[in-house]
């Protein structure tokens, strides 16, 4: 800041030093001071390579987010509001609302939709809508457990959902690179963990079919079930303490998904992995890049449930094989904020937008007309498919 004033001072002083005035001592002096102290600034700015263009280029201008719709009752789209959601981003120029009056419609750089949500005779179409303005599909269910929803060809130009091909993709969790000072369980911890598997679950027949799943790896191995599908109850209301409570007394936990969907991986299996306790994955995504490395056991690897539990009675015969399952913690760290889909979203409205339009919604998430999006029944993987055998 302070350079910036200096450079305006030496530039009004050429001028009048031009104009022709005649000399004034008092003015002179103060010219050569003011060269002089410029000559020192371009060393420094050569010395430390700082680019003055940085410090007097002026701030971006801000962008402009509308939520149309709620999200499920969240006038926030469980992604909050103002211009502090967006602080920890690279880019921070972004502010969100969902007052639809705070500017004209037209104004707003994006709107998001909760697709499933979106019906125009009740939430009303925006008007005027301007060459620059970005709308928004927004879902996080998966095709299986979203509800048909209204057509609407050649309106969205984005999607934000988890799948991996959306252009602003919100995962349920990610995980960054960092050291920390993780401490590893003891072995007497571990070894103090009388229980095997605990599963969490409400909705007891899906789509995916991993209640035949449990069935089969209880027959070799004990699954405790908690919630409406089994008759334990977690001791504490709170999901998180819950969890604090499951790591105390198991090793593994069933972190199934209730559709096997591409890229549907929910809070199960990222809230897990905050935990010392070792998720069991099931479903279709790729856990391999989307969890840290030797972090969960994904069952599509193996043949059968007797395969699986086999290599699970291994780990808990053997802690310290076991707790390689945790050496991850040391230098990674899971997150299951929104920071990924914020950032990304002011990212990509302050980069220049290549057009993009889905002439048909309903087909992107379904995708009726070419690839598969979700598995069902025989084309199940085998472990599920083929559970009478084993
Ligand atoms: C929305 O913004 C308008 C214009 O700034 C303001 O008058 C109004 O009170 C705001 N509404 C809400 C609910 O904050
Ligand atoms: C849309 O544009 C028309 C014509 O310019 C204008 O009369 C109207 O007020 C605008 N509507 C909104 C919601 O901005
Ligand atoms: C393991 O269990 C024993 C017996 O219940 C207890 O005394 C000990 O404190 C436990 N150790 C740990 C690390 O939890
Ligand atoms: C309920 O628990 C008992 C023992 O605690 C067990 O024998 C029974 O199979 C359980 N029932 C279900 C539906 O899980
Ligand atoms: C967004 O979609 C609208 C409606 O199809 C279209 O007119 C506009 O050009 C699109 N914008 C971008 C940046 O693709």
């Amino acid at each position: 800041m302070e350079i910036r004033i200096s450079h305006v001072q030496l530039w009004q002083f050429r001028n009048s030093g031009h104009s022709g005035d005649i000399a004034d001592m008092r003015k002179r002096k103060y010219f050569t001071a003011v060269c002089l102290l410029t000559t020192i600034l371009l060393a420094i700015q050569h010395i430390l390579n700082i680019d003055f263009e940085i410090w007097t280029s002026r701030q971006p201008k801000m962008k402009y987010i509308l939520y149309w719709t709620e999200m499920f009752h969240q006038a926030d789209f469980n992604l909050g509001l103002g211009s502090e959601i967006f602080e920890k981003c690279s880019v921070s120029n972004c502010f969100a609302t969902n007052n639809k009056t705070l500017l004209p419609v037209a104004d707003f750089d994006a709107l998001l939709f909760h697709g499933v949500e979106y019906n125009s005779d009740v939430h009303g179409k925006p008007e005027n809508r301007s060459a620059h303005q970005i709308y928004v599909y927004s879902n996080q269910e998966a095709p299986t457990n979203t509800p048909v929803f209204e057509r609407l060809d050649n309106f969205y130009n984005w999607t934000m959902t988890y799948r991996s091909d959306s252009e602003i993709i919100r995962p349920y969790g990610f995980f960054e690179h960092k050291n920390t000072d993780y401490i590893l369980p003891s072995i007497e911890e571990i070894r103090n963990r009388s229980r095997k598997i605990a599963w969490l679950v409400s909705n007891c027949d899906t789509q995916s079919l991993r209640n035949r799943l449990y069935e089969n790896i209880n027959k070799y191995m004990d699954v405790d079930v908690y919630g409406n599908c089994g008759n334990l109850t977690c001791p504490k209301e709170d999901k998180d303490k819950c969890y604090d409570f499951l790591e105390k007394h198991y090793k593994f936990y069933l972190s199934f998904e209730n559709a096997y969907c591409r890229d549907y991986a929910t809070e199960k299996v990222f809230n897990v992995l905050q935990k010392n306790l070792v998720p069991i994955v099931y479903g279709w995504a790729d856990y391999d890049k989307i969890a840290p490395p030797h972090s969960v056991i994904d069952v599509t690897k193996f043949d059968s449930a007797k395969s699986l539990v086999a290599y699970l009675r291994m780990l808990d015969e053997n802690p310290a094989k076991y707790m390689e399952y945790f050496m991850w913690k040391r230098s990674y760290v899971v997150d299951t904020s929104n920071r990924f889909a914020l950032c990304r979203l002011c990212e990509k409205l302050n980069e220049q937008h290549s057009y993009k339009v889905y002439d048909n919604i309903d087909n992107w998430w379904r995708n009726t007309a070419g690839t598969e999006i979700c598995k069902m029944r025989n084309s199940l993987p085998k472990i599920v498919v083929d559970y009478k055998k084993y």
